[in-house]
């Protein structure tokens, strides 16, 4: 297999001051690009903020001897995350690769919730990435060329008791990508999902020291690494931690269809096995394809 190079290409890497992203934002610079390093700078709960956590990372890759830039954009700021992007245009004139990594908890069970705790976590994970993507998008479509992944978690896949925001703006990226992977098909933009898990400030407290020892961030790093190369995979989401990789897939059954007069409550409880039949499932690729099943099952059992 030959090594994996970003030579020549620009990546922004959003929240790579410190935790997973440093640690992105450090490779993609060690395999040869030149690298946004973004960072609000603010605690974990997304309070304050500083670019000095940004520039530190910066100073870093310099002294590897790789190209850096600092920005400080809240990726939540949409006129922010423009300027960030004008001045990556202005200094190296292309953007390849995007890792939307910036992210907050304001962890509480769904009963205590601030609704207001709700917004700013559902915006940062959910609309932050959107609003990066899309100050990119354009820019990606001209080039006829870009590498997207956003930041999922399991806590979006499976459930977490009290992170009820984050886990629904962390499946939300999931639905993104899956729309943005269609429109980005003629321009060869791909778009990836990588599902982490890290030892970092953001779980320092909730893992006993000796899990946090094998769950370096570095070890997450290569699934990026590979999602956002050129001849790297579109659609897909990797699990990655502890130096485990994984796909993760949403897949239906074939199911059971009914005419009519039979399509009862009482006949989906009857048919339960074949519609939770696991030996049938398969992955759709566009929502389009679930209405030609429907479709398609109600006229077989018709003719
Ligand atoms: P972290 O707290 O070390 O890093 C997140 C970074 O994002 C921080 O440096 C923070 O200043 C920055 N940030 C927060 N809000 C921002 C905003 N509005 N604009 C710009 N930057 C902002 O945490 P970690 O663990 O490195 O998390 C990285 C990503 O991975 C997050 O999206 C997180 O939800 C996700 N993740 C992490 C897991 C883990 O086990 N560490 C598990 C699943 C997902």
């Amino acid at each position: 297999m030959s090594e994996i190079r970003y030579d020549g290409q620009v990546a922004i890497v959003t929240g790579a001051g410190g935790g997973l992203g440093r640690s992105h934002a450090l490779e993609l610079a060690k395999r040869g690009a030149k690298v946004v390093v973004n960072d609000l700078g603010g605690a974990v709960d997304g309070s304050g903020g500083s670019v000095s956590a940004a520039q530190a990372v910066v100073n870093e890759i310099e002294a590897l001897g790789g190209e850096a830039l600092a920005h400080g954009a809240n990726v939540l700021e949409r006129e922010q995350v423009e300027d960030m992007v004008a001045k990556t245009i202005e200094k190296w004139g292309r953007i390849d690769v995007l890792i939307n990594n910036a992210g907050i908890l304001r962890d509480k069970s769904f009963a205590k919730l601030e609704m207001s705790d709700w917004d700013l976590v559902t915006g940062v994970h959910l609309t932050g990435t959107a609003n990066c993507t899309r100050a990119v998008w354009q820019i990606m479509r001209d080039q006829n060329y870009g590498r997207i992944v956003v930041t999922s978690s399991s806590s979006g896949m499976y459930g977490n008791f009290g992170q009820a925001n984050y886990g629904a703006a962390k499946l939300g990226v999931v639905g993104l990508m899956n729309t943005l992977c269609l429109e980005g098909a003629k321009n060869n933009i791909h778009v990836n999902t990588l599902i982490p898990v890290a030892a970092t400030r953001m779980t320092e407290s909730l893992m006993p020291p000796e899990m946090l020892e094998l769950l370096k961030p570095e070890l997450v790093t290569p699934a990026v690494i590979y999602l956002a190369s050129t001849e790297g995979p579109n659609r897909t989401v990797l699990s990655a931690g502890a130096g485990a990789y994984s796909r993760v897939v949403i897949q239906e059954t074939e199911g059971v269809a009914f005419l009519e007069e039979d399509a009862t409550a009482e006949n989906i409880a009857a048919n339960w096995g074949t519609i939770d039949d696991h030996s049938t499932l398969k992955e759709l690729t566009a929502g389009n394809e679930h209405t030609m099943k429907c479709v398609q099952m109600a006229s077989k059992i018709r003719s």
